[in-house]
């Protein structure tokens, strides 16, 4: 009888665990933390992260391991106060956690907000490609982040890289190689954090302390292993498949809505900063 509960427990343990949705797996095993002592704390099990920036630090995470493609994602509520200077981000980089830029090319791919006070808050992609980055595109987004939990995207095949909110695609970075456009070929991993950098503005410390919260932090990743980068471009890995190659045509359709609803920088309208890249990405 004793044996027949403990077996009885076990089951509705496990049944628990799962019934946890698709989130159902736990932070650690994906992520560490990088920076910010308790600044960073685990709630609901792995299944939720709290970051908090204060005057003493923000904090942030990466994965554990480094990527070759991939369709990478997470959810995340950003801070709800009056935040300007305040950077909630989500991106990949090529810089190993730790060292220095200009250790190894530097390639990024950056989901970042910028707080602000009142005001829309602003949604900034950005590209460093082998080391040149200032390709920022800003939008306003059509939803409040700092209300709910949003999902926030980054496919990267051969083919390309493209940034999604709630699944809309906001922009995309053709491989146009062959035409001397810059394409990561190296590994990269994920990083999120909150901080404050210099150049986004004196935050207003009244307000503080700043916290983002994070979920789904699964990783669709091909997992690369420092032999053949291109093992990670094979067609095993669903996001390599032809369909994921280029946006269907619904999607180039919500693409463009959303450019032009939304967005309200881009540096391919400065005549300094724009690259040959702009006249393939529209
Ligand atoms: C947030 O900033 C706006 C604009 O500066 C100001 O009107 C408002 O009072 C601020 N709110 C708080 C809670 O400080
Ligand atoms: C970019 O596309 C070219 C074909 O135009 C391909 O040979 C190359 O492997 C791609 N680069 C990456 C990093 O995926």
């Amino acid at each position: 009888m004793e044996f027949l509960l403990v077996v009885f427990s076990l089951v509705l343990v496990l049944a628990t665990k799962n019934a946890n949705g698709g989130g159902g797996f736990s932070f650690d095993e994906y992520y560490y933390q990088t920076f910010g002592g308790n600044h960073l704390t685990i709630l609901d099990q792995g299944n939720e992260v709290q970051l908090l920036l204060d005057q003493s630090t923000g904090a942030g995470f990466s994965s554990r391991r480094d990527f070759g493609s991939g369709y990478f994602g997470i959810s995340m509520k950003i801070p709800d106060k009056n935040s300007t200077g305040v950077d909630t981000s989500f991106y990949l980089i090529s810089v190993p956690v730790g060292q220095p830029v200009g250790g190894v090319k530097h390639y990024e791919v950056d989901i970042e907000f910028f707080g602000t006070n009142g005001n829309p808050h602003v949604l900034s992609t950005n590209v460093f490609m082998n080391d040149f980055g200032g390709k920022e595109q800003l939008f306003h987004l059509w939803f409040d982040p700092t209300v709910d939990f949003h999902k926030y995207e980054i496919l990267w095949n051969q083919n390309q890289i493209v940034w999604f909110v709630d699944e809309t695609p906001i922009r995309v970075w053709k491989n146009m190689s062959n035409r001397g456009v810059g394409f990561p070929a190296v590994p990269m991993h994920v990083e999120a954090s909150i901080w404050n950098p210099n150049w986004l503005g004196t935050i207003d410390w009244r307000q503080g302390p700043f916290t983002a919260h994070y979920r789904e932090f699964p990783i669709n990743g091909c997992r690369y292993q420092g032999s053949n980068p291109r093992d990670c471009f094979s067609q095993n890995y669903y996001w390599n498949q032809p369909q994921y190659s280029q946006l269907s045509p619904d999607q180039q359709r919500k693409l463009r809505e959303a450019r032009r609803n939304y967005m309200f920088e881009d540096y391919c309208n400065d005549p300094i900063k724009k690259g040959q890249e702009c006249q393939f990405n529209q």
